[in-house]
């Protein structure tokens, strides 16, 4: 078991999360470690290496407890223990003592919205109308003409209520049947859950992502299924538990909203809620000058001591070369420039570094339950959950050469960890680059944000007193006025550290980090 010195105390525990790089593994396609085509923790462990090259600070683990996977270990049956797919709980006591040796810490998944539907306590509370656990899931009669409660829908298509016929009433799942909400009024529940942070907390894990952390309390009268303000004191009851932990841990919501104002309110005072809260109106704007628009609202909205979060890539919104660059090298490391120097906390997907994009599959290789119901309109999110592209060899370095991965590869011959690594051109390296030039500079962990004036498709930005970052969004060359300072970063692969004194020109889809810029 880890030991808390292997975490920083002091003050360096409650700034790692905010000046440091996180990483998110999706387990099951990072590294397959015996060759059954399913990424596990021990293969993991065997590229952390990777990782700390790279400069990262916390990986947050998909789903590692056990599940039927009707939704990919989204769908938990133990939620204190490993699936046994992905390894056991001393593989995962290892990889936390191997991560802190370099460094680095481990954030679990919390599923607290729903269980699987094998959950012993859903196994109990269905067994009859009187059972122990029965309220701690949302159950309602059937509606007037016999049918669902009301007309509410799962995220994933269909009625959100399954009818329960032994005990003749309909229970809630806002996501697939096999996945029954939890009833977050039940004191039992949140005693519950409280333990299950605890033992985490003890093995030595860093805090938690939050699934579905915006809805997990539903409206006691069932008359809306829009986030109900009851979530607010779980998060807080969560908050206090983790800052009571030495050192603290860290909690980092999938706070699934559409507007900043509603994601802001996440963070309660900005003390007392999620350390960090994921920005959906971020990922989800166009690749354009106007993500200014969501940052501006981002810095204007968060309490005073809040700290903002960018990603761009994740296992349900899609890889962000594909999503915002169509693609385009150029623009997908323009999207890294924006990430790894915004103020706030960025979150890398696995395979970002290297620009991977996402795959095209087949019909027959979906696994994903989002594909399989909506094919062909939809893929779902397959394609964005493929394995990690480490070479170009057979297995792509996933998994051995012959096995079967448990999605395909993606395109690993052309873009993969072993051709770029010492490349200075690639993607990779100037990921690296980006994080290491935010791990010299306070300015760019942890100054101010203040947009400059910067011409038409353009969006430039000061971070604290000694760093201007300029993008240009656009198809024409643009000019910047009033920068000084040394160039410190380029997204061209031939850019060269050059002086710029009042203009900088900047190439068509072409960002650069200048240093020592005073206005
Ligand atoms: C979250 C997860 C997603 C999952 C859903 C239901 O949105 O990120 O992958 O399908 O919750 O648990
Ligand atoms: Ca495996």
């Amino acid at each position: 078991m880890i030991t808390p010195a292997l975490f920083p105390s002091g003050s360096a525990a409650n700034s790692w999360w905010r000046e440091g790089v996180l990483y998110q593994v999706y387990v099951r396609s990072f590294a397959d470690s015996n060759g059954d085509g399913v990424g596990d923790l021990a293969g993991l462990t065997e590229r952390l290496d990777h990782l700390a090259w790279l400069g990262v600070d916390g990986v947050w683990l998909s789903p590692t407890m056990p599940s039927p996977n009707a939704d990919w270990g989204y769908d938990v049956a133990d939620y204190t223990d490993v699936d046994a797919e992905v390894g056991t709980l001393a593989d995962l006591d290892r990889l936390i003592a191997e991560a802190g040796r370099r460094e680095m810490r481990v954030l679990l998944d919390l599923v607290p919205n729903h269980t699987s539907d094998r959950h012993p306590w859903f196994l109990d509370a269905r067994a009859a109308r009187g059972a122990a656990r029965r309220d701690w899931y949302v159950w309602a009669d059937p509606g007037a003409g016999g049918g669902p409660p009301n007309d509410w829908t799962s995220v994933f298509d269909g009625p959100a209520w399954t009818l329960d016929t032994a005990t003749g009433q309909y229970y809630l799942h806002q996501f697939l049947a096999e996945q029954p909400d939890l009833n977050w009024w039940n004191d039992e529940v949140r005693d519950e859950f409280d333990g299950i942070l605890r033992f985490w907390f003890e093995r030595g894990v860093a805090g938690f992502r939050i699934d579905v952390a915006h809805s997990i309390v539903k409206d006691p009268e069932l008359q809306s299924l829009d986030t109900h303000p009851g979530v607010h004191g779980v998060l807080r009851r969560w908050r206090k538990l983790a800052d009571a932990e030495e050192p603290r841990r860290i909690l980092l919501g999938e706070t699934h909203v559409r507007e900043v104002e509603r994601m802001a309110a996440f963070y309660g005072t900005g003390e007392d809620e999620l350390h960090l809260a994921f920005n959906f109106p971020f990922v989800y704007a166009d690749f354009d000058a106007r993500l200014a628009d969501v940052v501006a609202e981002t810095e204007a909205l968060l309490p005073q001591t809040a700290w903002p979060v960018w990603t761009g890539s994740n296992h349900d919104a899609g890889r962000f070369p594909s999503r915002w660059c169509d693609r385009d090298e150029a623009r997908t490391r323009l999207a890294l420039m924006a990430l790894l120097t915004l103020r706030g906390t960025p979150v890398l997907y696995f395979g970002d570094e290297i620009g991977m994009t996402e795959a095209e599959l087949r019909p027959e290789d979906l696994r994903d339950p989002v594909g399989l119901r909506r094919w062909p309109e939809d893929p779902g999110r397959d394609p964005m959950r493929t394995p990690m592209q480490w070479s170009g060899a057979d297995g792509a370095g996933f998994t051995e050469p012959g096995a079967v991965p448990w999605l395909p590869l993606g395109n690993h011959r052309a873009c993969n960890v072993e051709e770029q690594r010492d490349d200075p051109a690639s993607v990779l390296s100037f990921t690296r680059k980006l994080i290491g030039l935010r791990r010299r500079s306070a300015d760019l962990r942890s100054g101010a944000y203040e947009p400059l004036n910067a011409p038409r498709g353009t969006w430039a930005w000061r971070r604290g007193g000694s760093v201007v970052v300029a993008l240009n969004l656009s198809d024409q060359e643009a000019r910047v006025q009033g920068v000084e300072g040394t160039v410190a970063a380029s997204t061209s692969p031939d850019g060269r550290s050059h002086g710029v004194s009042g203009a900088l020109t900047l190439g068509a889809w072409e960002g650069v980090v200048v240093e020592n810029a005073s206005p």
